[in-house]
């Protein structure tokens, strides 16, 4: 099965496409270098957010690469990076992603969630802020956000609305190109659409995607509406590879474990972001055309779906009100 080098988002505008490959820098121990990196290998989508600490390192990189490569201009680049559910500018939140591991100097817990702030930049006037946060700190060599996203559905119904309305006043500024969320269930994002004041229609869904939590039914949910589905984890964090069915496929077709499982997500029609800091890695990830997976094989590796259960990280769509 032939898979494009790119999917069409869902806008307002002109059509904008979505390159099928990205590349995560969640949890990277050297953002900069990673992205920096990649770019150079020829990954041209970079996925951040805002709770990654590492808009900047990114937005840096983007930049060193494009005056380093003066045929390449920025729309060559996809950026996509997502609002965090509170003001992390805020005195007393942690100062670096790594800080989040412990606890804060004077006691206690990070209030790194709309619960434990008793606040939220979901409305419309924080996600307006927080989408400017996140464009300064990319830089002015980025100008634009491709793609930004709301990491999750939480609060609730009432502040993913205002905070979509703020986001909305950012794309009809010309300061992202589409909009899109991330963890959402079918009902929130049914919720948000049924409102009459939104107006950009939702381009994307990311969620956590790989053999072994495929979320079926709210992929073909985002397929039916146009909406593109992005797999975060498409590696399952690298915690699976060793899986019986996808060495013996990996042996088979003389790939890696890691190349089956992300040809196996493109094949079914997502996009991939995977993450990793090792150059070779990075190279090995990329290799995924020329080649496909059949339908027995594809077949093989879907039978391994655990369900929601099977997923590495904290989301579970269904369960946010
Ligand atoms: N929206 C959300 O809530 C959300 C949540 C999670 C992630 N994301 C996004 O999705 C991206 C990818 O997800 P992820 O970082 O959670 O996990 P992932 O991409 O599935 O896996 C990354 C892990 O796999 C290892 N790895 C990468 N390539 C490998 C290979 N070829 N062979 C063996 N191991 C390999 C990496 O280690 P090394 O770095 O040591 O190579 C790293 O430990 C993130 O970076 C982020 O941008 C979004």
């Amino acid at each position: 099965m032939p898979v494009s080098n790119s999917h069409t988002l869902l806008g307002t505008d002109l059509p904008l496409e979505i390159p099928t490959l990205g590349f995560g820098v969640f949890q990277s121990t050297n953002a900069h270098a990673s992205a920096l990196s990649a770019l150079s290998l020829g990954y041209r989508h970079l996925d951040t957010a805002q709770i990654y600490y590492n808009e900047s390192a990114t937005g840096v990189a983007v930049t060193e690469f494009l005056a380093a490569n003066p045929s390449l201009s920025r729309s060559d680049i996809f950026i996509c990076s997502k609002l965090w559910e509170v003001d992390l500018s805020l005195p007393g939140m942690p100062p670096t992603f790594e800080s989040m591991g412990h606890p804060p100097p004077d006691g206690g817990e990070w209030k790194t969630t709309a619960e434990k702030l008793g606040e939220t930049q979901y409305t419309t006037a924080s996600a307006v802020s927080g989408f400017t946060r996140s464009l300064e700190a990319m830089g002015e060599g980025v100008g634009y956000i491709d793609l930004y996203l709301l990491h999750n559905p939480r609060p609730g119904p009432q502040a993913r609305l205002e905070a979509w309305l703020g986001l909305q006043e950012m794309y009809n500024a010309g300061k992202t190109k589409a909009l899109g969320v991330s963890n959402w269930s079918a009902k929130h994002i049914e919720e948000l659409l049924a409102d009459e004041r939104v107006k950009v229609p939702v381009a994307v869904n990311q969620i956590e995607f790989h053999p072994w939590c495929q979320q079926r039914e709210l992929v073909e949910y985002c397929r039916q509406k146009g909406i593109v589905v992005v797999a975060y984890s498409p590696l399952a964090q690298g915690t699976r590879l060793k899986d019986t069915v996808v060495v013996e496929v990996a042996e088979k077709y003389s790939r890696t474990p890691a190349q089956v499982v992300l040809r196996w997500c493109l094949q079914r029609g997502v996009v991939v972001i995977p993450k990793t800091d090792n150059e070779v890695r990075m190279r090995e990830n990329m290799d995924l055309w020329g080649w496909e997976l059949q339908e027995d094989d594809m077949a093989r590796i879907t039978a391994l779906d655990e369900g929601i259960g099977g997923r590495v990280g904290e989301w579970d769509p269904d369960a946010w009100p």
